[in-house]
């Protein structure tokens, strides 16, 4: 007989996070276990996990290599401060992610998660034009429908107005550029859609007004993954980083999830031939296997820093967990599977498999937007009147039901398998969400 696990849980006090809290309790699903593309649930189904967590287990669960560094880490040294000590494993991570960064972008700085990575960014942003002696630079500009994240720093940058309501002022001087997506003019784009350059210009408008010198960063995702797989038109990339750099902005891509491999190179800035001088990165950075994030910093920027400093720390700014030893070994045993396996020439040849599979659902009942870069895709459902979101989460519960894990924000499902997926594994992932739209009310 199959145990089912919740009943025996008392599942009141964990508070869960951006969860639905009354209706999961009422029907809780629960992952026991799980093993490359597949997770399980308490009571033994099994699922294709189409998500790959939530976009971070680049090398599928449980990769026993990472499994083993781990292991192998914590009967090793559990912990070992960064702060004025060190260990190996942060310096040979740092190492091996400033040697696979876009040029320049030499120095790293680790953090625990996207959040604080974000965080760390702006604050190194607003300490390296400090440094120059430029004080007055310290207006951020995000872009609506960004998410960079929940400290008090990524979701005054980030765009998404439920996450910030009731949030209070957030910091002040930040704007937003307007959002990249436009359904009647890149509706079924495959790839980069050819519309919206232009809107990159919005950021000469909001500096002209601003004042140029009271500026220090632009913070933008690559490809906007949390909204709902947004992908920059042609050239919108370029011209961002030709304005930032025309009016000594600095210029942030959070690459949280479009780095290690989604879009089938180390950092999305490489695959988008966009050099931005910072990169805040984590998820599959260790595939999701220990908490970790990092900063990626042109070191120019660090060596401002370092010369200008009053004081002998240079900058007042770490986490406890920084470069934590399980973290810093899980990462450098991941990095060595996406070598060893290929799995970043791997995710750019299986781009056209997602690309055809998904834009064959395009006359399913719904949908009224397909889209894809790289190893993630987006299925956009027109909503149920008067019930934004309903109809996307229905096809999720569906597609659980049936096997698959999926995503959704609003009423757009979003796709985005582990590197290691097959063919096959992408077919039934579409296969199963047809057959979910083709019955869905
Ligand atoms: C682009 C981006 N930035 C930041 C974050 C926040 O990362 P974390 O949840 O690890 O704090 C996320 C998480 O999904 C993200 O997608």
């Amino acid at each position: 007989m199959t145990v089912r696990l919740h009943n025996e849980l008392d599942l009141n006090a964990f508070w869960m996070p951006f969860t639905a809290n009354r209706a999961f309790k009422k029907a809780p699903r629960i992952i026991e276990s799980a093993a490359g593309m597949v997770c399980r649930t308490d009571d033994g189904r099994e699922l294709l996990d189409a998500v790959s967590g939530l976009w971070c287990c680049n090398a599928g669960h449980c990769h026993p290599k990472i499994v083993e560094a781990i292991r192998r880490q914590a009967g090793e040294l559990d912990y070992a401060t960064a702060f004025q000590l060190g260990h190996p494993g942060a310096f040979r991570l740092a190492e091996r992610l400033a040697g696979m960064a876009p040029q320049g972008l030499d120095a790293v700085f680790f953090a625990n998660s996207g959040s604080e990575a974000v965080d760390t960014a702006l604050k190194i942003a607003l300490a390296y034009h400090h440094a120059r002696g430029e004080s007055a630079r310290t207006g951020l500009i995000g872009r609506e429908r960004g998410y960079h994240g929940v400290g008090f720093g990524g979701t005054s940058v980030g765009g998404i107005g439920k996450n910030r309501r009731g949030f209070g002022p957030l910091l002040p001087g930040v704007a937003h550029l307007p959002q990249t997506h436009d359904l009647a003019h890149q509706a079924f784009s495959r790839g980069q859609p050819a519309w919206g350059a232009h809107l990159a210009d919005e950021l000469e408008r909001i500096v002209a007004v601003a004042d140029p010198a009271t500026i220090a960063a632009v913070i933008v995702e690559p490809f906007a993954g949390s909204a709902g797989v947004l992908v920059p038109p042609i050239g919108y990339l370029e011209r961002l980083r030709e304005i930032t750099a025309a009016h000594g902005i600095l210029l942030i891509f959070d690459e949280v999830i479009s780095a290690f491999g989604r879009v089938g190179s180390a950092f999305a800035a490489e695959r988008f031939g966009v050099t931005p001088d910072l990169i805040a990165t984590a998820k599959g950075l260790t595939s999701g296997a220990v908490p970790m994030g990092a900063v990626l910093i042109r070191a120019e920027l660090r060596d401002t820093i370092l010369a200008n400093a009053p004081d002998a720390i240079e900058l007042f700014h770490g986490y406890t967990y920084s470069g934590h030893p399980l973290a810093a070994a899980a990462a450098l045993a991941a990095l060595d599977v996406y070598d060893e396996e290929n799995l970043f020439s791997r995710a750019r040849a299986l781009a056209p498999v997602l690309e055809e599979a998904l834009h064959g659902l395009a006359d399913k009942p719904h949908v009224r937007d397909i889209r894809n870069i790289g190893l993630a895709g987006a299925v956009e459902l027109t909503p149920r009147p008067g019930a934004p979101g309903a109809r996307a989460n229905d096809a999720l519960a569906r597609a659980f039901d049936r096997g698959v894990l999926l995503r959704a924000t609003a009423d757009t499902i979003a796709i985005a398998p582990p590197l290691i997926a097959s063919e096959e594994h992408i077919a039934t992932v579409a296969n199963t969400l047809g057959e979910v739209l083709d019955a869905l009310p």
